[in-house]
């Protein structure tokens, strides 16, 4: 934010086709668009680009995603891409906006304090070892299908630490139905030809009665726990509690619902996608797992499972999981929309202007990742981290609208991992090649398969 418009240059624009501006080339393949782009572009640190008949500014450089989306984060809404995920989160606090969001995040933010967190970290500890106990129990001559067992475990984790262990077969109910209106939702999402909502098509027929279903199994737990004013140590507890300092108001039903589907749907896929490219990485990198499980047991010792203190107390496991992260973050896109306009060192950008800023092309900049490509947990050990700008990694955004779940997602990885490799050693399937799907999340294209070898 300095020097005047008359010294500024336009933003650069790449070249597309007629009508249909860069969309083929960003679908072909979108991260390799973005490198490219960076390549292109990264000394103008900003690019215009044409996807799905909208123009929008891709921010190349983390001086420019650090104005954004926190210097001047209050000239910035959530844009119109956010339209299709308020149809079934509501207005939570991924998608709502101003005052609003403001009130949201001072009611919800304590819920996710590290005292907090003590208490759910002891249930993802116990998820993470009747995981273990279960995949224990498999044929070890068969390679394993992590990506969906990181799903499952993911599932339990996030439906229990939300609504409490004390549902039995209602949690699973719940579970299935959420995990299956986040499927139908992350359909319609994708799908490029879609019918307003009041068409009868399968999959907005399909989208209605998911949500039914789940707004059906929500209300009747909420009202049961404000009929018996019974106290729990669940999410669900924490947000029917809260009170906001300034007006003494609390949620409504509604604006509970609406932040327990958020929750659930930010926080389970984004882990379960994580932790799958976390074991690719490490099956690609014995040395790494090797060191990993040094540390587990130096630890640990003898003892079978780890505690809560023990998950904030391995360094090394926080540097693979911060490298993963760095490789594939699942949030590889975020979108904004310009209120005013807003002026960059070189460049400006105007009100009502869409804008892009990718942890993607953030974490894959030569600039300030030496050799991009390659996994390396080195680059996040304490010693050498302070020299980057602290936007190049934004694996969980930034500023005020920083993801309200990373500790909890993180001491979540630390769980699972831990724990699989105090027990499993993870061995590599021969010729399994594996490439980026970037949907919503930046998922792995195939399953990840691994062979799972105990211990002893
Ligand atoms: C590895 C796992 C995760 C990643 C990579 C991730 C990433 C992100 C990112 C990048 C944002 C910011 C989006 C933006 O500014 O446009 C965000 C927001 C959010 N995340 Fe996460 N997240 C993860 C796990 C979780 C978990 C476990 C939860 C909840 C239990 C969660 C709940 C949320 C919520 C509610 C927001 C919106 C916050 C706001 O705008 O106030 N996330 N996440």
């Amino acid at each position: 934010m300095s020097t005047t418009s008359s010294s500024k240059r336009p933003i650069p624009v790449h070249p597309g086709l007629p009508l249909v501006g860069n969309t083929l080339e960003y679908l072909r393949d979108p991260l390799a668009f973005m490198r490219r782009l960076l390549r292109t572009y990264g000394h103008e640190r900003m690019v215009r680009i044409a996807i799905g008949g909208r123009k929008t500014t891709l921010m190349l450089k983390p001086e420019e995603a650090k104005q954004v989306i926190q210097e001047n984060n209050r000239n910035y809404g959530r844009g119109k891409s956010f339209a299709i995920l308020r149809e079934f989160l509501g207005n939570g606090l991924l998608t709502s906006e101003g005052d609003f969001w403001r009130r949201q995040r001072r009611l919800a933010q304590p819920a996710f304090h590290r005292q907090k967190l003590a208490i759910l970290a002891d249930i993802m500890i116990e998820e993470a070892l009747a995981w273990s106990n279960r995949l224990s129990q498999l044929d070890q001559a068969k390679p394993v299908n992590m990506s969906a067992a990181a799903v499952d475990v993911t599932l339990r984790i996030v439906t229990r630490t939300l609504f409490g262990s004390h549902l039995g077969s209602e949690l699973d109910n719940l579970s299935h139905a959420l995990a299956h209106l986040n499927h139908v939702a992350n359909n319609a999402v994708i799908n490029p030809i879609r019918f307003p909502k009041w068409v009868p098509t399968p999959d907005n027929r399909a989208f209605t009665r998911a949500m039914a279903k789940v707004d059906d199994l929500i209300y009747g737990i909420i009202r049961l726990r404000r009929q018996t004013g019974e106290s729990r140590d669940d999410l669900l507890d924490m947000l029917l509690r809260a009170t906001d300092e300034e007006t003494g108001e609390s949620m409504s039903d509604n604006q509970l619902r609406d932040e327990m589907v958020t929750l659930f749907t930010a926080g389970h896929e984004t882990t379960a996608t994580s932790m799958a490219w976390t074991l690719h990485l490490l099956v690609q990198h014995p040395d790494v797992m090797g060191r990993a499980k040094e540390e587990i047991k130096s630890v640990l010792g003898h003892r079978e499972f780890p505690s809560a203190t023990d998950l904030r107390a391995m360094p090394y496991i926080s540097q693979i999981i911060n490298e993963s992260l760095r490789l594939y973050p699942p949030a590889w896109v975020m979108s904004r929309l310009s209120l005013g306009p807003d002026r960059f060192d070189d460049h400006e950008i105007e009100a009502n202007s869409g804008v892009l800023i990718s942890p993607y092309v953030l974490h894959h900049d030569p600039e300030n990742w030496p050799d991009p490509e390659q996994f390396d947990p080195e680059r996040f050990n304490p010693a050498t981290t302070s020299e980057r700008h602290p936007y190049s990694f934004l694996p969980f955004g930034g500023g005020p609208r920083l993801c309200i779940g990373n500790q909890f997602a993180l001491l979540e990885m630390h769980a699972m991992l831990i724990v699989l490799l105090h027990r499993f050693t993870l061995v590599q399937v021969p010729n399994l090649r594996i490439t980026t799907q970037p949907l919503i999340t930046l998922r792995p294209k195939n399953a990840i398969r691994i062979y799972l070898q105990k211990d002893n």
